[in-house]
């Protein structure tokens, strides 16, 4: 996809500390006393740069997001970044790198230290944290390329240092792929445009791929897919990818989310809420991302993907609340509020899945619930598992790649407030009895379709879109969950 913001080149150096326009350092926390610079002090007598006196001017404590720049005209270098680091953590690197990149837009190239002395997995907070910070995504007539096309680490071994690098790089190139997508106005991304998306990552990924169309959908039974989709002109799809590396054991499924806009159908959404919704297939793009890096990063499972694509209309063939679907494989489900639309195109993705692709663990991402934000912000995702060491190993996923999880309950009391009379389930909770815990409820909702497969649900309807810039995160879509599901499957997949 065409990214006019342009992506930086990384590369690992022994250095020393020169040659680029921005040179950024670590500032390290001192305690009772003052702080002071890290890895690579030594440049800054040469440059002429007084680091005591220019971080005590800023009060400097180094903590995380600080950033003290000082103006430099010598030698190349044209700005000296020093950034605090608190703890040194991975977490801590990520605010620091994000706060530097966001100082060294205005230059060309930026060098830095901040992962210099320190171990792989710094490394490689640094990186997916400068390539994040700096992405930005407009329509503008005249789009401004980005001006950072440089970004060189110094390490202690650069031949080592090289292959995270290049992971750190493909992990970002994922979530910038991931964000675009969610970014694209609805205009543009009908279900068809995102399966043709799709099928370009796949052609460069080398993912087998196959999509349904609506002929083929209903031919199927894709009865909840079809559902959603019949209120809008442009027509459904479900998109299946497939990784099969050599030799792979294990099977993991992805599902994801792909409502390319959501009104709400005939449940019509209020207009303000209606506005961050071309952004409701955010699940799907995580899942398009992660697929697009498992070749580069030489994942050994087997992977599929399932993207499920609908545009939630009003039409004058939407579904109507009171109508019943028939989900793929048979079960039927009450819809009674048309807006509760991602749980039946999840659920047909998901009986689809457990059905025919005999899968050793399952796993969906979805914009699912406003109730998910209500209880966790915009930071958090809702994580909700079948089994306890799949979430521990999504939790710790999650926490080693920036994308934070927290476990959710999948309560049994409440399910009865999914029972119908005159179908399987209804589609929201029964205001009569347990309706609150709404997106446990979803979850409870979508359980029925996996049965005892190893599952898991992430709700990302908080942190998939931020109101603004924040450390790695960048305002808009946020590409949430592709680097947590790629650590994952890194790790070989435990569940
Ligand atoms: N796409 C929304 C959920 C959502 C809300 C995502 C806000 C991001 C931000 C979903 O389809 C929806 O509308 N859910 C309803 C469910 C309700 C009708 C049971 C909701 O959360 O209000
Ligand atoms: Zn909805
Ligand atoms: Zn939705």
């Amino acid at each position: 996809m065409a990214d006019p913001t342009g992506f930086p080149s990384f590369s690992a150096t022994a250095g020393p500390l020169a040659g680029a326009a921005a040179l950024a350092l670590p500032v390290v926390p001192g305690g009772r006393r003052k702080p002071t610079v890290g890895a690579g002090a030594e440049v800054l007598a040469a440059l002429g740069v007084n680091a005591a006196a220019a971080l005590s001017r800023d009060e400097a404590k180094g903590e995380p997001g600080e950033v003290t720049s000082v103006p430099v005209d010598r030698d190349g270098v044209e700005t000296v970044l020093l950034a605090g680091i608190g703890d040194g953590s991975p977490r801590a690197l990520r605010r620091a790198a994000a706060a530097v990149v966001r100082r060294a837009k205005a230059h060309r190239s930026l060098a830095t230290t901040l992962a210099l002395g320190r171990d792989e997995a710094a490394t490689r907070a640094v990186v997916e944290a400068l390539g994040l910070a700096s992405y930005s995504f407009n329509r503008k007539s005249d789009p401004k390329p980005a001006k950072l096309r440089r970004v060189t680490l110094v390490v202690d071994e650069p031949k080592t240092a090289k292959a995270v690098v290049q992971r750190a790089a493909t992990a970002v190139r994922a979530v910038r792929l991931a964000r675009d997508l969610a970014n694209t106005p609805s205009l543009e991304k009908s279900p068809a445009w995102m399966a043709d998306q799709a099928r370009t990552i796949a052609d460069t990924a080398g993912l087998d791929y196959d999509v349904w169309d609506e002929q083929r959908l209903t031919a199927d039974g894709f009865g909840g897919i079809l559902g959603v989709g019949r209120g809008s002109a442009r027509p459904p799809r479900l998109v299946r990818l497939d990784y099969t590396p050599a030799g792979a054991g294990r099977h993991v499924v992805l599902v994801g989310k792909g409502i390319t806009f959501d009104s709400g159908g005939l449940s019509l959404k209020p207009a303000d809420s209606m506005v961050a919704m071309k952004t409701d297939m955010s699940g799907g793009a995580a899942v398009l991302g992660a697929m697009s890096a498992l070749r580069d990063l030489a994942v050994t499972t087997r992977v599929t993907a399932l993207v499920p694509l609908a545009e939630n209309m009003p039409g004058a063939d939407a579904t109507r609340p009171g109508d019943v679907l028939r989900q793929y494989g048979g079960r039927t489900t009450e819809v009674l509020n048309t807006d509760a639309e991602g749980r039946l195109v999840l659920a047909d993705a998901l009986a689809y899945a457990t059905r025919e692709l005999a899968p050793d663990v399952v796993v969906d991402l979805a914009t699912l619930t406003g109730a998910a934000t209500v209880g966790l912000g915009k930071r958090h995702g809702a994580l909700f598992a079948n089994g306890p060491r799949l979430a521990d190993a999504l939790v710790a996923a999650g926490d080693a790649g920036g994308d934070t999880l927290w476990p959710m309950p999948l309560v049994d009391a409440y399910r009865d407030t999914l029972a119908s009379p005159i179908a399987d389930q209804r589609n929201i909770g029964d205001p009569e009895s347990h309706y609150m815990g709404g997106a446990i409820v979803a979850a409870l909702f979508l359980q029925a379709f996996v049965g005892n497969v190893p599952w898991a649900h992430l709700d990302i309807a908080g942190p998939a879109r931020a109101d603004g810039d924040e450390d790695e995160v960048t305002k808009g879509a946020t590409g949430f969950g592709v680097r947590a599901l790629l650590r994952w499957l890194e790790a070989g997949a435990p569940a």
